[in-house]
């Protein structure tokens, strides 16, 4: 790998309920981050409605950009490439912060980078706080465990930018099982936290709920234990007036992490990775991190808490990256909305 050129890269995330903006240096070095949630509009109708999201980034974006270069301290002057989310994501929320991007660019006569949002997420393991210690870079051949709302894979990454995908999900996202299991139980909007909050008092070993047998041992499948914990409480309801809604979050909970973690472990194995990285809002969960921390046979990166969610810091540390190994986009690009990371 040649010694990659220093620059400091503005990044722009709107794929999603998020509008965020970040200032990173050297892929690495996180100068400032402002991360804009909708995540109470949306509670309302219990899940992202894109028209609402599309409208709330158009009102928020500026602001959140003049917000991220106040607290660096730096000017659009100080900046070397404008980084965005192409895709995947809603493409109403994305057209925001890409034409947002262009025109930081096209006045700052800056080149601009196009990302993939799920490569961004693999990269928020490389960033970390300006004024901490650098934690350890991932090394390759890695094995990346990507978990958010909307995928499940695992990819082998040889070298940056450079991924195998091994296998995904054949239905729904993990995310989107702690999502509908949450609806499910009566829990609210965001499901993740507040699944993992009602497991935290649960027994995960009351209900033995299905983890999928697959042909290709690195797919995955949620729809059957979503499907179970569907009849468990529809049973359970039939004989009581009250839900064990903690005993159910912890058992749903302990059969989600026991697959993500089991899979990831065996292909890390098979394919001889030096080390594991774990990535997307999923990775925010305790079960899932304690899962990995208690193992000793690889090295596992999992960021920082603030960054395991959407975020513009990962969209600039892989930007970074893709601008370092000459990967610049066109200005004409536009929005991906189901652009696969391999
Ligand atoms: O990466 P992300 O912020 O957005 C996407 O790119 O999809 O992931 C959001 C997903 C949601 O499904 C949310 O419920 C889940 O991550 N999530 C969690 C936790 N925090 C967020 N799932 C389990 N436990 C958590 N603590
Ligand atoms: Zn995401």
């Amino acid at each position: 790998m040649p010694d990659l050129k220093p620059a400091r890269i503005l990044a722009i995330e709107t794929s999603c309920d998020e509008t965020a903006c970040a200032i990173l240096e050297n892929g690495r070095t996180l100068l400032s981050s402002t991360v804009a949630s909708q995540m109470d509009i949306h509670a309302r109708y219990g899940g992202v409605f894109p028209e609402v999201a599309s409208r709330q980034h158009v009102l928020s974006i500026i602001p959140v950009v003049e917000q991220t270069l106040t607290q660096s301290k730096l000017t659009l002057k100080d900046i070397d490439a404008v980084a965005v989310t192409r895709g995947p994501g809603l493409a109403g929320s994305l057209v925001v912060g890409m034409n947002m991007a262009k025109g930081i660019a096209l006045g700052m006569d800056l080149p601009i980078i196009g990302v993939n949002h799920l490569e961004g997420h693999i990269y928020s393991s490389w960033v970390y706080n300006a004024g901490q210690d650098a934690p350890a870079e991932p090394q390759f051949p890695l094995m990346a465990l990507l978990v958010s709302g909307g995928h499940t894979e695992l990819n082998l990454m040889t070298d940056h930018l450079t991924y195998t995908r091994l296998g995904s999900t054949l239905d729904d996202a993990a995310g989107e099982a702690f999502d509908k299991v949450a609806r499910l139980l009566g829990l609210p909007y965001p499901g993740g936290p507040s699944v993992q909050r009602a497991a935290e008092t649960g027994d995960p070993k009351r209900f033995k709920f299905p983890r999928a047998k697959l042909e290709n041992p690195y797919d995955f499948s949620f729809s059957g234990l979503k499907t179970a914990v569907l009849y468990e409480v529809n049973d359970l309801k039939k004989k009581f007036t009250t839900l064990p809604v903690e005993d159910l979050a912890a058992s749903f909970q302990a059969a989600v992490v026991d697959v993500l973690f089991h899979k990831t472990i065996q292909a890390a194995r098979h394919h001889n990775a030096k080390e594991i990285l774990v990535a997307g809002g999923v990775s925010a969960n305790r079960a899932l991190r304690e899962a990995f921390q208690s193992q000793a046979e690889f090295r596992v990166h999992i960021p920082a808490f603030s960054l395991c969610t959407d975020n513009a810091a990962m969209i600039a540390a892989a930007g970074y990256y893709r601008y370092a190994l000459g990967h610049v986009s066109d200005m004409g690009m536009d929005v991906q909305p189901t652009w696969p990371l391999s």
